[in-house]
């Protein structure tokens, strides 16, 4: 079955090593089959929060944020890459996904997957992220991947290297697998209306 994916990333740093990670799930996402789109929050560019979309009367919202609303309505799940800043998330994309709430998040499935320059792999940044993306209605799926030594683990190209790039090869597969049950659940549920 293919499904429609997005893999969500949101750090604005020019030297961001985390697009790394996040190249490497589309890749690997795609690889298996399905049909996947890189949401980076920076080259979306949405302001630092003030109206979210269902503040505009309906067509009024910008054009980036209506584009992005009707991008997350028509996925059949996410992937959320969890960079760490100061033992919590990612302001980029914490930006980005306040902007809409549940009609465009919710009844799908997200899955974590984090990342720090540390041993710790962003496994902070991960548990924070769960309460917020289940308050926006998506099941977190149980499985997470958390790649350590973000730089030693992935090469600019997003290939895996080394020792970390071998331990991320082997959790993903399970990860992604896990992601793909519950979209499946989830597409099921809805053609149940
Ligand atoms: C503001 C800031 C705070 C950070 N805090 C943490 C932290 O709490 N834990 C950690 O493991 N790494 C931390 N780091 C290191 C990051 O894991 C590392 O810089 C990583 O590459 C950041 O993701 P990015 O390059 O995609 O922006 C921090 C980095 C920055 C810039």
């Amino acid at each position: 079955m293919t499904f429609s994916l997005l893999v969500l990333y949101g750090s604005y740093r020019e030297t961001r090593a985390g697009i790394r990670l996040a190249d490497y799930c589309v890749a690997r996402l795609a690889a298996r089959g399905h049909d996947v789109s890189l949401i980076d929050a920076k080259a979306i560019g949405l302001p630092m929060l003030d109206k979210r979309y269902m503040d505009y009367p309906p067509g009024e919202a910008p054009e980036a944020m209506e584009e992005l609303a009707q991008t997350l309505r028509a996925a059949d799940g996410f992937v959320f890459v969890a960079g760490e800043y100061n033992w919590g998330i990612q302001p980029g994309l914490k930006n980005l996904v306040d902007h809409f709430g549940n009609p465009e998040w919710g009844g799908r499935p997200a899955g974590l997957v984090s990342y720090s320059a540390g041993r710790m792999a962003g496994a902070r940044s991960s548990s924070a992220w769960h309460p917020t993306l289940s308050s926006l209605g998506m099941a977190v799926v149980p499985s997470t991947v958390a790649v350590g030594g973000i730089t030693g683990s992935l090469d600019e190209s997003g290939t895996p290297i080394g020792e970390g790039g071998s331990a991320l090869e082997r959790s993903f597969a399970g990860f992604a697998a896990e992601l793909e049950w519950w979209a499946q659940a989830a597409k099921d549920r809805k053609a149940r209306g």
